[in-house]
Order: structure tokens, then sequence, then C-alpha cells
């Protein structure tokens, strides 16, 4: 259940703000913004979060799990969002591992879970998501976005009308904390299932960068931990099966 809802026409990120509470009371609290000035994405990367139309929302859990059981909520919460999205009516919403969500191979959203381990058999994560609903493409923060982008009332006229953003994040925020606690008696099991109908990568070649090099292969699919399974074109010309972890490489179209 819901513990504690805030709603922000600003902040600078919503993850930070609710980071600011002690551990212990954050469990089950949300936040929701407007707008947000100092948006964080992944791999250190800002989240352009112009105010009026988009969706930037923050859910605190407690698992009382150890860490590497949690390890693939990330993907959970790009299930999650593919599964309301899809029941939204937004057109072919895909899941590029590990949580970008796309719709034509633009990116719609993305996932920020940020964790601190509370104790042996205890994890405390912040699960930020930001979704583009209504963004215009000449404003300043959208013409910063360095990927290729879209947002949902480019593909469902619905998604245009301002209550069309509160009924997202009500959903959003319902489904969340029915499916942090699914996630945490199940474990990943029943959302790889839904993971295979949104993956956008199965069957798809890639080039897999990491720090150190960088490979190419078709992938495969996930793991039940959630790591991205790629059969890797080897030096020698033979091919071989590797697991990749999300923190550790990028994947892109090769
Ligand atoms: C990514 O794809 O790089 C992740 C983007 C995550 C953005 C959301 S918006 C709500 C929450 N607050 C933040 O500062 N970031 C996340």
């Amino acid at each position: 259940h819901l513990r504690d809802l805030v709603l922000l026409c600003e902040v600078d990120s919503t993850n930070l703000e609710l980071a600011r509470r002690p551990a212990a009371e954050r469990h089950a609290c949300a936040i929701l913004a407007d707008g947000q000035s100092a948006g964080r994405g992944r791999r250190r990367r800002a989240w352009h979060s112009p105010p009026g139309g988009n969706l930037y929302l923050s859910v605190g859990w407690r698992f009382e799990q150890p860490p590497r059981l949690v390890a693939p909520l990330p993907l959970v919460c790009a299930v999650i969002s593919a599964r309301i999205l899809e029941s939204l009516e937004a057109p072919q919403v895909r899941i590029k591992w590990p949580n970008d969500l796309q719709i034509d191979g633009r990116k719609l959203g993305g996932i920020l879970v940020e964790s601190g381990v509370s104790g042996p058999s205890r994890f405390d994560v912040i699960a930020g998501i930001g979704i583009n609903v209504r963004m215009e493409a000449d404003r300043p923060e959208a013409r910063a976005i360095d990927q290729p982008w879209t947002c949902l009332a480019d593909h469902l006229v619905a998604a245009g009308e301002p209550a069309f953003r509160d009924r997202l994040a009500g959903r959003l925020l319902g489904g969340l904390l029915q499916g942090f606690g699914d996630f945490g008696e199940t474990g990943f099991g029943p959302f790889q299932t839904d993971w295979q109908r949104f993956d956008a990568l199965r069957g798809q070649e890639v080039r897999v960068s990491g720090d150190q090099e960088a490979l190419t292969g078709r992938v495969l699919g996930i793991t039940p931990q959630g790591a991205l399974r790629v059969r890797i074109q080897t030096p020698a010309g033979g091919t071989e099966v590797r697991e990749f972890l999300a923190g550790d490489v990028s994947v892109r179209p090769h």
C-alpha cells in the first residue's frame, strides 16, 4: 500500500528528493514532479526534464532480500511500465535492455534505480521513472537530448490531453507497488515471460561496449537474473555465448 505521495511543481530530481529521507522512512513512498531542474539518467547522464507535460516519478521500496536477488529490479520496472503503457493503448512499446522504453526504436522513457545496502538481507531502493508524454521538439530541453527520442502524444491522440498524464501516473504508481510486492515474493520469473513480449533486442545484431572492449554478436535473450545473453563472434572466427550485466556495458544496434 502507498504510504505517502508528494506532488511537486519543480524539484532538482525526484530520486534525490526521496533520498533526502532516512532509508527506513522511504518504503512505499512516492514523489511525482511536473518538472526537474537536475534530472538524472543512467551512466551519469542528465535526464532533460521540462515542466508541463512529461512524467517524473520516484518510488522508494525496502526489500527483505539480499541485493543479488533484487538485481533484476530495473528490468522489472521496465516490464511494469511497458504493461501499463500497453493497457493505455500506447502502440508498439518495446524495452531495450536493460531498461529503456522505446517506440519505433526511439527513446520514450528511462529508469534509474538507485540503492543502498541496509543490512545483509535487506535492500533499500529508489526506483525513478521518466516518460516523455507531451514534449515539444523545439524546447531547449528537447533539443539537448543527444539520442533519437519520442513522446506518447506523437503516437496516441489521448496522450495529448492533460488528464492522460494523471491517469498514467496513477496506474504506474499502482502497478509499481503491486509489482514490487510480487517481485519480492516470486522473483524475476513471471516478469521474464512478459519481457520476451516487449524485448526490442532479441535476434538483433548488436555492438556491446564495456570499459575495455567492444564486441559484436546476436542477442539471444536474457537470463533469469536479467543479464543479456549474446552469441559473440570471436577473433578466431568462431562464436561463443557471453552474458553481460547491465552496469557493465552499453548496447547499440550493429
Ligand atoms: C535513463 O534512461 O538514463 C534513466 C532516466 C531516469 C529518469 C527519471 S525521471 C524521475 C527520476 N528522477 C531522476 O532524476 N531520474 C529519474
